[in-house]
């Protein structure tokens, strides 16, 4: 497996494998990697001839006082378990060689950034979608892989592909979770034993409202209202944010029609965490 640390190079291995006629697939990453990440590898690797995964801790996505200097890094680590998975290629830049001195071009979704994540990270989606976009660009995939749990990243990504004709496939992994539902992150490894405990919160509110919906409950106030009192009983937790949303406009519903997602933000501790599901009628 190739370890390319800059873009002249990583550039070079694409001409070789598109020269080949090989396809290629590409799971950007931040690193650190889980179980959740590694079913986005596996998922990928019948569908191209190359699977290349990135890892970069991006700055640009991170608001002043995140996580971005403690975000949790262990390349020895990640190399053994992407190879596990068949990847053959990590693309591994550092912050210089994708923002050189001088950059200073960014892509912005509108309107679908405007609520959940967006709402509460400003400007946190130009920076996703700003790297993806160079990402892209450089790794030439025929198809990306990205997880579910990040739902309103994948809706923005998507919309970005669509919006400016880029020619890769997006596709979703459902959210992967640990034993007791709690949706695999890379920050969980931030949560204390007890945090961990009330983290569990958010995904068994999430199976309510999913079966309040089956039962026939179609307000999205009175679901939502159950959730947050559910959270804020929880000891540790803060809300962000809690909102029921049309699955591919992301603006929030009253009533439940037809399909709709309970989207959550929510900080245990310190750590902030997302998890998402669908309520189908
Ligand atoms: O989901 C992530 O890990 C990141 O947001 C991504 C897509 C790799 C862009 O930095």
């Amino acid at each position: 497996m190739e370890i390319i640390t800059t873009v002249s190079r990583m550039k070079e291995y694409v001409r070789g494998a598109k020269g080949r006629g090989e396809t290629i697939c590409l799971v950007p990453t931040m690193g650190y990697l889980h179980e959740g990440h590694l079913d986005l590898m596996r998922m990928g690797r019948p569908l191209a001839d190359r699977l290349v995964i990135s890892i970069f801790v991006n700055p640009t996505q991170f608001g002043a006082g995140e996580d971005l200097d403690k975000y949790p890094r262990d390349l020895p680590r990640d190399t053994a378990l992407a190879q596990s998975t068949g990847v053959e290629c990590i693309f591994h830049p550092d912050a210089l060689e994708m923002y050189p001195v001088g950059y200073q071009t960014y892509i912005n979704v509108e309107e679908i950034t405007d609520g959940l994540c967006g709402a509460s990270r400003p400007g946190h989606f130009r920076g996703v979608t700003t790297v993806v976009a160079k990402l892209f660009n450089i790794v030439e995939p025929d198809v990306s892989v990205f997880g579910e749990k990040d739902y309103q990243q994948l809706a923005v990504i998507r919309k970005m592909v669509e919006d400016l004709n880029m020619a890769v496939q997006v596709l979703a992994h459902p959210t992967v979770r640990e034993e007791g539902g709690l949706a695999m992150s890379s920050r969980n490894k931030y949560l204390s034993p007890e945090e961990r405990e009330s983290a569990l919160v958010l995904n068994r509110s999430l199976k309510r409202a999913a079966g309040r919906v089956k039962g026939g409950e179609r307000s999205a106030g009175v679901i939502r209202s159950e959730v947050v009192a559910a959270i804020e009983a929880t000891p540790g937790c803060r809300i962000d944010y809690v909102e029921i949303v049309h699955p591919d406009t992301l603006k929030p519903l009253e009533t439940i029609e037809s399909k709709a997602v309970m989207a959550l933000a929510v900080r245990v501790g310190k750590t902030r965490l997302i998890d998402n599901m669908t309520l189908g009628v």
